[in-house]
């Protein structure tokens, strides 16, 4: 069979089970070893039966078990650096790179910054921050053990040298930053979300007391003696809770500047507060 006849087969399958098509373009194409993008550029190839196996294999996992791609293939792709994942850690999301890319931008005339990121999962934004930013001194905690073997295999394929740290919010945290980042759990323990990320993703990961505002309350509180004078906290936020995150950004930084960030969609995603 080849890689046209293949694709458009299951192709089919999906779309008769209403799953992503473009995840099973993924599938097929990394297992396959092509970009997602180049998988039309072999379509008149026909494709290894082992090959033909092990991609059956995983889109039976996509399609019977309902488990992420990224679970399955075992990686995901951050600011174009290749990272590991398990379902130990949260997938890292796109807008989650425009926190990062937002910081980064702030950082431009900032030397050697001291950096902290809080719940660090896969090692995501710490991982980016110190490949665009080999200067600047990076520490990465998580209360997740799983993770932090994650984070730090990631961090060593990519040769970035950065602290990993076990530790519940600043707990085990010495030392002040200049920045403070974080993607905190957000979404509220009662929230409708996707099955496909409730049921796959770590609970640890997603959702947080309050409903969603814990993490922000606890990091915001605990942060003040973590901070140097002149300081970015930067944070992604849930989409639609801008008054309480005001609310809770004035009650422990009052005379700080705050704003509230916007991704492409024109939703609130970020929280930046500046003392600078
Ligand atoms: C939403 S995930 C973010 C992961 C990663 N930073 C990203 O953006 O892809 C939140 C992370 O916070 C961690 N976490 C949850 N509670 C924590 C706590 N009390 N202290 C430190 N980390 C915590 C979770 O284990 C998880 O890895």
């Amino acid at each position: 069979m080849t890689y046209q006849e293949f694709w458009k087969k299951q192709r089919e399958t999906a779309l008769s089970l209403n799953k992503e098509t473009s995840a099973v373009k993924i599938l097929i194409a990394e297992l396959s070893g092509f970009g997602a993008n180049d998988l039309y550029c072999h379509f008149d190839e026909e494709i290894p039966e082992e090959k033909e196996r092990e991609i059956l294999k995983a889109l039976s996992r996509y399609f019977e078990n309902g488990e992420p791609v990224q679970y399955i293939l075992g990686y995901s792709y951050f600011m174009g650096l290749k990272l590991k994942v398990s379902p130990a850690v949260l997938i890292p999301r796109p807008e989650t790179e425009l926190l990062v890319e937002i910081v980064l931008e702030r950082l431009k005339d900032v030397l050697s910054p001291a950096v902290i990121d809080i719940g660090t999962g896969s090692g995501a934004i710490a991982i980016a921050i110190k490949d665009q930013l080999p200067d600047s001194q990076v520490i990465a905690v998580d209360i997740s053990k799983i993770a932090l073997a994650i984070a730090k295999e990631n961090a060593d394929d990519h040769r970035l040298s950065i602290q990993f740290l076990e530790s519940d919010l600043f707990s085990s945290v010495t030392g002040t930053f200049d920045v403070l980042i974080s993607n905190p759990p957000y979404i509220g323990i009662e929230e409708e979300i996707d099955p496909l990320v409730r049921n796959n993703e770590p609970p640890g990961a997603l959702f947080a007391p309050m409903e969603g505002l814990y993490f922000y309350e606890q990091i915001l509180k605990q942060s003040k003696i973590h901070l140097n004078p002149k300081f970015i906290i930067a944070m992604e936020i849930p989409e639609n809770k801008d008054e309480p995150l005001k609310e809770l950004g004035k009650t422990f930084f009052p005379n700080a500047k705050m704003e509230i960030l916007k991704d492409y969609a024109h939703r609130s995603r970020i929280m930046i507060i500046t003392n600078q």
